[in-house]
């Protein structure tokens, strides 16, 4: 197969592009604007591959996805380009609509004019997978407010989004699936839980917290720190979401979880005891925690019922929290110089969102 995948050079897409170029034989090409998230250097392993190419495009260039489409000629697409930081949603909402909206609509007619000139059996196989997020559906309940089994967001789950970022993916969310409904263009939907690991820009939690963590500067924690998220290790996403567009129905939507559901406090002591044994120094990391405001519109929990990908696609995640989070703070610690060039002149780790 050759497979289009847009956003390859962020954190999740890069995992995509190296699964797909490491563990099988098809030809990846990258769509990516390269915005303060893309980054090269994470794909600096799979770049020289005679089966990689990259292409440096916004998504919301009808006349460039034209172009590239005509050129690449691709059996798939894997869409995972977007503005992706809650926070950043919050300071400034516009590029969420932009990308996540105008640029998946550019995409899906991109992505259809394309697909309807293709021969009959090039037109049945081909794919439009649309990676989406668990924030879409809101909130769950939080086990200070209600007592006994909690419920978890399934493939049914009503949308319910909180923040600009969540409601624009929504937004692409629809879409997808009228694209699919309307002009019958073979789309499949996931939604995923929080990702974390390798190759992670240092603006969301857990990277942030390494790095300040190492440069004794302080931690924060939101509100009290309780909101549950519920975390994946990136290659299991990765390796999930090559099984759905190799495997998947058309039409579909796969909820995509770890069933590692945590308090963001948890996350933040459980590095801290991982680096006070790694890199030990006088005193615990946890000293350097900091409560701070809380975000605005803060989700208090998320958890997924991955039950359909288990069962149905056979796919189940290698992790546990405690193994990825090992992996990933080891990571850091080996890959210093990614971490300053990725934040070279845009970014300090400072506080957006407020
Ligand atoms: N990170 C998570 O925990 C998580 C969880 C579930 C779903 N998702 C979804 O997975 C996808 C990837 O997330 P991520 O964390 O890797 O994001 P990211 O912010 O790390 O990467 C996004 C990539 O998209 C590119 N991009 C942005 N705007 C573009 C445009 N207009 N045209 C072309 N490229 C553009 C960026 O340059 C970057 O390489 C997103 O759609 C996100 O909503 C993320």
């Amino acid at each position: 197969m050759n497979i289009l995948v847009t956003g390859g050079a962020g954190f999740i897409g890069s995992a995509v592009v190296r699964h797909i170029i490491n563990n099988t034989q098809n030809t990846v090409i990258n769509v990516d604007k390269l915005t303060y998230a893309g980054n090269l250097e994470s794909l600096r392993s799979v770049a020289n591959n005679v089966r990689y190419s990259f292409e440096k495009v916004d998504i919301c260039d009808r006349s460039e996805l034209d172009r590239v489409f005509l050129q690449h000629q691709p059996d798939a697409v894997m869409h995972l380009a977007a503005e992706s930081h809650v926070d950043r949603s919050i300071t400034g909402p516009a590029d969420f609509i932009q990308t996540n909206i105008v640029g998946t609509y550019t995409l899906l007619e991109a992505s259809r004019h394309y697909w309807m000139q293709l021969d009959v059996e090039r037109k049945a196989a081909f794919r439009f997978h649309h990676i989406s997020t668990d924030e879409v559906y809101g909130d769950l309940p939080h086990p200070v407010e209600r007592e006994g089994e909690l419920p978890l967001f399934t493939e049914i789950t009503s949308y319910a989004p909180s923040s600009p970022y969540s409601a624009s993916k929504a937004s692409s969310d629809h879409l997808v699936r009228a694209w699919l409904r309307t002009y019958g263009l073979p789309t499949i939907v996931t939604n995923c839980s929080n990702n974390y690991g390798p190759y992670h820009f240092p603006e969301k939690l857990i990277p942030l917290v390494i790095l300040n963590a190492l440069e004794g500067k302080p931690l924060p924690i939101y509100g009290k720190g309780d909101q549950i998220r519920d975390w994946l290790y990136v290659e299991d996403h990765a390796r999930a979401l090559y099984k759905v567009v190799t495997e998947g129905k058309i039409g579909e939507t796969y909820n995509i979880g770890g069933h590692n559901e945590k308090q963001n406090l948890e996350v933040v002591q459980t590095i801290c005891t991982i680096l006070d044994s790694l890199v030990p120094k006088d005193a615990p990391y946890a000293d350097q925690i900091t409560y701070v405001t809380d975000r605005p519109g803060h989700d208090r929990r998320y958890a997924i019922d991955a039950t359909k990908m288990n069962v149905e696609l056979d796919w189940h995640p290698l992790e546990t929290f405690e193994t990825g989070l090992r992996k990933t703070v080891e990571w850091y610690l080996a890959n210093q110089e990614w971490c300053q060039h990725v934040q070279d002149g845009t970014y300090q780790r400072e506080r957006l969102g407020i």
